[in-house]
């Protein structure tokens, strides 16, 4: 009988069996068994000792010897993302691209596509999602470059391999992962199995033939990339577009580079002709955020390397629920429950029998602790009906909180700073201006505050 091509790893314990199991025979844990093919067997040489090497011994070379030429980066013609990427795209290298659905993934790689198509590089896109008409009406609305994008619509991975293997573009995407299928395997498109055997031949096929490849991948519920971890660790970055549909701003970041760093971010808008590069996002932000309003502070962030100011909104409003609600937009929910904790047992503001929200402007996501003192002011400005400012311009913050109510320097205080002053923010509230703790900076934001006082 013909041996069977493939057969079933436990992901636990490594346990191998010919047939499926609800539960492992080796470590008895439930749904653990993933489909995998079998790897050829080589024959031992010799057939001498049981434990005889069975390769040839190679020689190792010191790291000084290697040769390693320098290639030249794939400039997608999108800066931020080329930022993201730490340069451009490496030939060879393997992207994975992950996203809610509609965040915009797709019109971002056709773009791409498109761009590098008309910088004279062979492009290919391979849609597994799409039907090439759909992914056509979505070129339209990005240009003309876009509508040069070659394109193939195809979920299975050996056609999608021979075509790549047959074409030899310097980039391909393919839209997306979780849809392409190996016959090999019975699993369906998207099970644990199949997402790792087609990311593990895709990769063989982009480091052989050099070709930089971008898998566009689905996201779980819980926004973690829908499929097995092994996935990530393959890939050579992980780039994530994050943001809500609804809410034009969109951020993308690396959450892995082999080849940068995964502090950058780039911020992106959503318009008819695609997503166009918000290149000075703080400019807008300060430009619309609320002025003279209780509850409304800007925060000095940092998107990696780069400062941002957003506009953090509060609202405390008393409410009958109980435990009130806690509402965050934009930041941790426990970093908010532990602003508020500090605010409460240090500064004396009560906001016990009220409903918090808590929301940056624009749909941006910040997840840094020095985005604590611009929370913390906001909500205090919010539950005290005291708008801070002077009115004609806002107050701007930064500076983590410890558990103390200590102000706690956060990083490149400079950068942040020289931001604020670019767009005319002279009220910057920082741990650097000889501000020990939140009670005194409340204090002080309060004082310069020309607003009216609507509390009781
Ligand atoms: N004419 C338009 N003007 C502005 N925005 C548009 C327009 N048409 C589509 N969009 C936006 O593009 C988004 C869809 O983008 P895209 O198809 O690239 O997302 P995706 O991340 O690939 O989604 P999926 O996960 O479904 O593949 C829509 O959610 C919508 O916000
Ligand atoms: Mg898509």
């Amino acid at each position: 009988m013909a041996r069977a091509t493939t057969h079933y790893v436990c992901s636990g314990c490594g346990h191998e069996s010919a047939k499926w199991h609800g539960r492992c025979p080796g470590c008895e844990e439930w749904s653990t068994l993933v489909e995998e093919a079998r790897p050829t067997p080589v024959p031992a040489a010799g057939g001498g000792a049981r434990i005889a090497a069975r390769g040839k011994a190679l020689t190792p070379v010191p790291l000084a010897q290697v040769e390693a030429p320098r290639v030249a980066r794939l400039r997608t013609g999108i800066g931020e993302l080329d930022r993201v990427l730490g340069g451009g795209l490496v030939p060879g290298s393997l992207v994975l691209l992950g996203g809610s659905p509609g965040i915009g993934k797709s019109t971002i790689v056709t773009s791409a596509l498109g761009n590098l198509a008309a910088s004279g590089r062979k492009a290919l896109y391979v849609s597994g999602e799409e039907s090439a008409a759909q992914v056509r009406l979505r070129a339209e609305r990005l240009g003309e470059a876009a509508l040069q994008v070659p394109i193939v619509a195809e979920t299975d991975l050996e056609a999608v391999v021979a075509t790549i293997e047959a074409e030899r573009p310097d980039v391909c995407v393919v839209d997306s992962v979780q849809v392409l299928h190996a016959a090999a395997l019975t699993g369906g498109p998207g099970s644990v199995g199949q997402v790792r055997e087609v990311a593990g031949r895709l990769m063989r096929v982009a480091k052989e033939r050099g070709v930089a490849i971008v898998l566009v991948g689905h996201v779980t519920k819980e926004g973690a990339l829908a499929g097995p971890r092994v996935l990530e660790h393959l890939v050579d970055c992980v780039l994530s577009f994050e943001g809500e549909r609804e809410r034009t701003y969109r951020t993308l970041r690396a959450l892995k580079n082999r080849f940068g760093s995964t502090n950058e971010a780039g911020v992106f808008e959503m318009r008819d002709e695609g997503l166009v590069e918000v290149e000075d996002a703080s400019a807008r932000f300060v430009a619309e955020a609320t002025r003279g309003a209780a509850g409304s502070v800007i925060l000095c962030a940092m998107e990696g390397s780069r400062p941002l100011l957003v506009e953090v909104q509060a609202l405390v409003a008393s409410t009958e629920l109980v435990p009130p609600r806690r509402m965050a937009n934009g930041i941790d929910r426990n970093r908010l429950a532990l602003v508020l904790a500090v605010l409460t047992r240090h500064t004396g503001i009560s906001i016990a029998g009220a409903d918090v929200f808590v929301s940056l402007a624009g749909g941006v996501r910040i997840d840094e602790p020095g985005a604590d003192l611009a929370v913390a002011l906001a909500v205090a400005s919010a539950a005290t009906g005291t708008a801070l400012g002077n009115g004609r311009q806002p107050l701007a913050a930064f500076g983590e909180l410890s558990l103390t109510g200590e102000l706690r320097h956060a990083a490149h205080p400079d950068r942040r700073l020289a931001e604020a002053a670019k767009f005319g923010l002279t009220q910057v509230l920082h741990p650097g201006a000889v501000l020990p703790d939140l009670r005194t900076a409340l204090a002080s934001a309060l004082d310069r505050s020309v607003g009216q006082s609507r509390a009781a």
